[in-house]
């Protein structure tokens, strides 16, 4: 427990060297966080700050607590002990109704991008800002139509979840998740399930949006392309913690076995041809 909470400080020490001469503005930051359910133990005092304006990528294995991460983030878990701020307000022993507002800032990609099949791709969008806002009709079909354009599927709002391909379903589901005008995006695998060519359309939208909604944006994933396409900054999660946090650029020399480990194991994978289906 000791040893692992020394890695995170240690990861987050090397990796902000000057960080009192040169402050950066934290959006969300994990103070100390564990989280077992169960017997099982996920997270192991997480040190994280995510900083405004960055793409922050959070790779680790399967299982290893990426999600159960984010949806600290989003206060749709609390901690068993530990701090979570969001913009400098402590989330943690916030009520219900006070998360709600602090959720308003997020926008959420889940890992199914789980669209409403029997609803178009119009209301499929327009849900949220019908839930949360007073919005006319005129208004919402404005927004909807500027989000499908910032997706680049502009004037599809008629076509049914059905008649998507994996990717558009992947670009309508974001759309849904900024409607809301998010400062923060989170994406959970966006690119798992597509073909290498999609998903690397999903990588470029993703560095696109950024600099169109300037935002701040965490991703996980599992896809190294990814990445490195994406990523300001890589947090490798190893167990329960944090084990090495700096720049994408710094991350392939990293003196860290398991992060090498994991980048040597996920090129082979890459290079290996495709199977059937
Ligand atoms: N609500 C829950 N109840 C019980 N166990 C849970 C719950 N949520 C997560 N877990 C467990 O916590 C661990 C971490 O889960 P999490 O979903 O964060 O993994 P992950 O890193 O996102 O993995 P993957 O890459 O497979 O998505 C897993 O062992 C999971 O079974
Ligand atoms: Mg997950």
């Amino acid at each position: 427990m000791t040893d692992s909470l020394t890695i995170d400080r240690r990861a987050e020490a090397r990796e902000t060297p000057d960080r009192r001469t040169h402050p950066r503005d934290v959006f969300v930051e994990f103070r100390d966080v564990f989280k077992a359910y169960g017997a099982k133990k996920v997270l192991s005092g997480v040190n994280l700050s995510v900083y405004r304006g960055e793409v922050l990528v959070i790779l680790g294995g399967s299982g290893t607590g990426k999600s159960v991460t984010i949806r600290h983030m989003l206060g749709l878990e609390a901690p068993d002990s530990g701090r979570i701020l969001v913009e400098d307000e402590d989330i943690t022993d916030l009520p219900e109704e006070e998360l709600y507002r602090v959720r308003k800032k997020f926008g959420m990609l889940f890992q199914s991008a789980a669209l409403f099949d029997s609803m178009t791709v119009f209301e499929n969008i327009a849900f949220p800002l019908r839930e949360h806002t007073d919005l006319s009709d005129e208004e919402i079909a404005r927004s909807v139509e500027e989000k499908l354009e910032l997706v680049s599927l502009p004037g599809t709002g008629h076509l049914m979840p059905v008649d998507l391909s994996g990717g558009m379903r992947k670009r309508v589901g974001l759309a849904r998740s900024i409607v809301l005008d998010p400062k923060m995006i989170l994406y959970d695998e966006p690119t798992t399930g597509l073909d290498p060519i999609t998903a690397q359309k999903i990588n470029e939208l993703i560095v696109d949006l950024q600099t169109k909604l300037n935002v701040t944006s965490v991703v996980v994933t599992h896809d190294i392309q990814s990445a490195f396409t994406v990523g300001d900054r890589i947090a490798f999660l190893n167990n329960g913690v944090f084990e090495w946090v700096g720049a994408v650029q710094a991350a392939r020399d990293a003196d860290h076995p398991q992060l090498r480990e994991f980048f040597r194991s996920s090129a082979v994978v890459a290079a290996q041809p495709t199977g059937p289906g």
